[in-house]
């Protein structure tokens, strides 16, 4: 493998994404994992891990997001807590509830576990279920109680489309009712199997204007709250502002990425992009493929740029968009993201959310075919 030499020191990365296992109960089909799931024998060990976290702080990350898919379905899950615990990390459990009992929150919590984040699909028990392919709002309900009684930071996590936008308020109530101290609001990102599901998630204009005075009035409601504080993020819907999102706070900047078989990735989504040559921690020493792998180099600062970024005054700021996006819309992860309206090929976006006449019909009244056209992710291939 070839390596890159930064000519200066790369900023030193605080956050770290572990994603477990790529195994799930669920099936939503805005899944963030990419199209071909690694196999359950890939996965890496709990001694692998354990390594991978030692090195992770070694390099200054102080904080991971254990994940997956379902990082509950790996039963060294405490292990790998008290594992990152004791290398200095702090660690959140990103889960969609489903096999969280309190006996297993209790050894979580006594191997360190900081904070959880619950995946909430909609507001409607009903609803939920369909856009998760199986029941579990009980089960999210459930965990959330205990996540409360032991104490423990509660944040809610609600990917946005058009099937749960209009719900927004109903959303929100979730949150003093079960007892949340944040709650995310993510507009969907289409990537993986959100692009590929794309026609029937995408929302319209409308429903996002919508949505945005729901998120205004409610923050300010919720700031005049004089107990229980809860913090509302709206993660902005890059194809309708205009503007490219600084993908991860740039190309190796911040943070890094270690998929369920060890491969390490500036970004969850960067193993779609051809010929990255992805380093694995079960290669290399994490230091080395943060400062010198020719992945975590090729996209970095500003010098790969071209124009219309290249010249732009924006591009220390938003670091010309995202890499993968650029590459799933046009072929080249070098191009201007087509979010930003300055990039020559804008129209990609501007197009499709513009004829909203152009969407796959479908929509959660119609109880047996919710979805209609597009297809979710696979139901698990790794258990
Ligand atoms: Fe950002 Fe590039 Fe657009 Fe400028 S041209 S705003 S740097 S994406
Ligand atoms: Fe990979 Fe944005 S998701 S750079």
């Amino acid at each position: 493998m070839t390596a890159a030499r930064p000519a200066t020191a790369p900023p030193r990365p605080w956050a770290l994404l572990a994603e477990l296992t790529h195994g799930c109960p669920l099936h939503c089909p805005y899944c963030s994992n990419p199209l071909e799931l690694a196999r359950k024998s890939a996965e890496l060990t709990t001694t692998q891990w354990t390594d991978a976290l030692r090195q992770a702080a070694d390099l200054g990350v102080v904080s991971a997001h254990l994940s997956g898919g379902e990082p509950l379905l790996r039963p060294d899950v405490a292990a790998i807590v008290a594992a990152a615990d004791g290398a200095g990390i702090h660690t959140q459990l990103i889960t969609s509830g489903v096999g969280l009992s309190r006996a297993r929150l209790g050894r979580l919590v006594d191997a360190g576990l900081r904070s959880v984040q619950l995946s909430v699909q909609h507001a409607d028990p009903g609803a939920n279920d369909l856009i998760a392919g199986r029941r579990s709002f009980a089960d999210k309900e459930r965990a959330a109680a205990l996540v409360r009684d032991a104490g423990l930071p509660l944040g809610l996590n609600v990917v946005l489309h058009r099937h749960n936008l209009d719900a927004l308020d109903d959303l929100i109530d979730l949150g003093p009712a079960w007892g949340a101290d944040r709650i995310e609001l993510a507009n969907t990102q289409f990537y993986g199997w959100a692009l590929y599901n794309r026609a029937a998630l995408l929302p319209s204009r409308e429903q996002l204007t919508r949505a945005q005075r729901t998120v205004q009035r409610r923050r300010a409601e919720l700031a005049g709250r004089t107990e229980g504080r809860i913090e509302l993020i709206w993660v902005v819907p890059d194809y309708f502002e205009g503007n490219a999102k600084p993908c991860m706070g740039g190309w190796g900047a911040l943070s890094l990425t270690i998929t369920p078989d060890g491969t390490t990735l500036p970004c969850p989504a960067a193993a779609s992009i051809p010929g990255l040559d992805a380093p694995n921690v079960r290669d290399h020493r994490l230091a080395w493929i943060w400062d010198h792998s020719r992945a975590f180099n090729r996209y970095r600062g500003t010098d790969w740029m071209r124009d219309p970024c290249r010249s732009c005054e924006l591009r220390e700021r938003d670091f010309g968009g995202c890499r993968c996006q650029a590459y799933a819309l046009t072929g080249d992860a070098t191009a201007t993201d087509p979010a930003c309206r300055l990039s020559p090929e804008h129209a990609l976006v501007r197009d499709l959310v513009d004829a909203p006449s152009e969407r796959a019909p479908g929509g959660l009244g119609h109880p047996r075919r919710p979805l209609a056209a597009p297809r979710r992710r696979p139901h698990d291939r790794t258990t």
